[in-house]
């Protein structure tokens, strides 16, 4: 029991730009914990090939599920923008939303 099923750990996540924050539990993704908790995040695709997920990531750490640079280029990598259906939260994290899509870059 447990060796091989290690519980994912839950975090906090809280969006910076609105004072929203919400529980990622159960190891899901950013996106999908806070549709769950009933935020307007801006979405799309949720398999990491639109970018309208994304975020920047201004504290904490979040493990890739699927390769960011494919939609987001290096200038946005750079400044720690993250997409939010791709990513798996490794501490409690802030981050900021680009809810008018195009207004972080
Ligand atoms: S919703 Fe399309 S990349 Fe996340």
């Amino acid at each position: 029991m447990g060796l091989f099923k290690k519980k994912p750990k839950d975090f906090k996540a809280t969006i910076a730009n609105t004072g929203e924050t919400f529980d990622v539990t159960g190891g899901i993704n950013l996106l999908q914990a806070a549709l769950n908790a009933g935020i307007k995040w801006p979405h799309d695709c949720r398999v990491g090939s639109c970018g309208t997920c994304r975020c920047l990531l201004k504290e904490g750490k979040v493990k890739p599920l699927n390769d960011f640079s494919y939609v987001l280029d290096k200038e946005m990598l750079d400044n720690g923008m993250i997409l939010a259906c791709q990513a798996r939260l490794q501490s409690d994290i802030t981050v900021e939303v680009d809810f008018e899509q195009g207004a972080l870059r």
